[in-house]
């Protein structure tokens, strides 16, 4: 088994990126028996699509390797790397760029997002994007990419990559990844707004849980959260039409290692009130472990530097001979 996935050093780490993947992250690398690896990196390259200034990058990228250990990614036991440095990445995504087609880039759901009404003046890494991905993915054989919902279609099309570029040279070379999206969390939602996803690009900062948010503010957030007027249900079908319920049902039962049916027969008849500070509480003790290691680690760039710099080595040597046979398949002598 080789476990591979990214997140953009882009803001903060969320409750949406830890519960959707990073948990499950964490939980691969300590299952993982000795014919397996995983490989976990910070997507800088696919950052450039968000506009930041150079020192603000640069500290990203720390800030994020900071929050992936704070969070339980070993780098002793995964491999753990930014992105730049390892080319093999790019130039894969350059490689595959004969084989994925406009039409399907153009069904992007996330590309039509992001870019808004105005796509004529999106940028082209923006549209290119999931080609890179799919070179982050295709470069390592990585056979389980464990990701949130949101990017299931981007695997998709990693899928056809493969496929496509495997049988228009007549290879064996990329293996056809499989999504691992966990069942209760695949998509945590806005604390504003139930129907849409948590994100650091909300501009609301009252919407997400934080790792930097101390107690006080997971417990106002926790709070504040839209809700309806009506009481909690006795299962979890009475949660079906309210979105914000539903997500803060969903958060509670995955973080006391519970389904939602449970945590609605345990609340069922109370109303928010009752149920919210027990939420805050739940929130408060997942978090507030992490957040300390993260201010630690986060004090020593040189530290965390030299797991990059290690992590991305070891990377470039996995990376190595896929890449080189994507070459020789395509004819392209070096
Ligand atoms: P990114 O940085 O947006 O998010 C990182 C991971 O967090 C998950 N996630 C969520 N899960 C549940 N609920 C949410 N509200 C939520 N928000 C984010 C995402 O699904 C993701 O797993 N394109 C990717 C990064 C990437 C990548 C890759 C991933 C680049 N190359 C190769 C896997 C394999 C992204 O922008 O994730």
């Amino acid at each position: 088994m080789r476990v591979l996935s990214g997140i953009q050093p882009t803001g903060n780490l969320h409750l949406g990126n830890y519960l959707g993947a990073i948990r499950n992250w964490v939980r691969m690398q300590d299952e993982m028996d000795a014919d397996s690896q995983c490989f976990f990196f910070l997507a800088d390259m696919h950052s450039i699509t968000v506009h930041e200034n150079r020192e603000q990058r640069i500290r990203n990228v720390r800030d994020m390797a900071a929050a992936l250990v704070a969070a339980g990614i070993d780098p002793d036991r995964s491999v753990l790397f930014n992105q730049a440095r390892v080319p093999a990445h790019a130039e894969l995504c350059w490689l595959l760029s004969g084989t994925a087609r406009i039409g399907w880039l153009n069904r992007m759901t996330q590309f039509k997002d992001k870019a808004g009404k105005d796509r004529e003046g999106a940028s082209v890494g923006l549209f290119v994007y999931p080609v890179l991905q799919a070179a982050d993915i295709l470069v390592y054989n990585a056979t389980h990419v464990p990701v949130g919902e949101d990017q299931k279609q981007h695997l998709e099309l990693a899928r056809d990559i493969a496929t496509k570029f495997n049988t228009d040279f007549g290879v064996d070379l990329f293996t056809v990844p499989d999504p691992t999206i966990p069942k209760e969390s695949a998509r945590i939602m806005s604390l504003r707004d139930g129907t849409a996803k948590m994100s650091k690009s909300d501009p609301s900062d009252m919407s997400r849980i934080n790792l930097t948010d101390d107690d006080d503010a997971i417990m106002q957030k926790v709070r504040k959260a839209k809700t309806d007027p009506e009481p909690l249900p006795d299962t979890a079908i009475g949660l079906a039409g309210r979105p914000e319920a539903n997500n803060l049902v969903g958060i509670y039962a995955t973080l006391a290692g519970t389904t939602p049916d449970a945590v609605c027969a345990e609340f069922a008849g109370k109303g928010f009130g009752a149920f919210k500070p027990a939420l805050g509480e739940l929130l408060v003790e997942a978090m507030r472990p992490m957040r300390t290691r993260f201010m630690e680690l986060r004090t020593d760039d040189a530290a965390l530097d030299a797991i990059l710099e290690k992590g991305a080595a070891k990377a470039s040597a996995a990376a190595e001979p896929t890449l080189r046979a994507a070459y020789d398949a395509m004819g392209l002598m070096r």
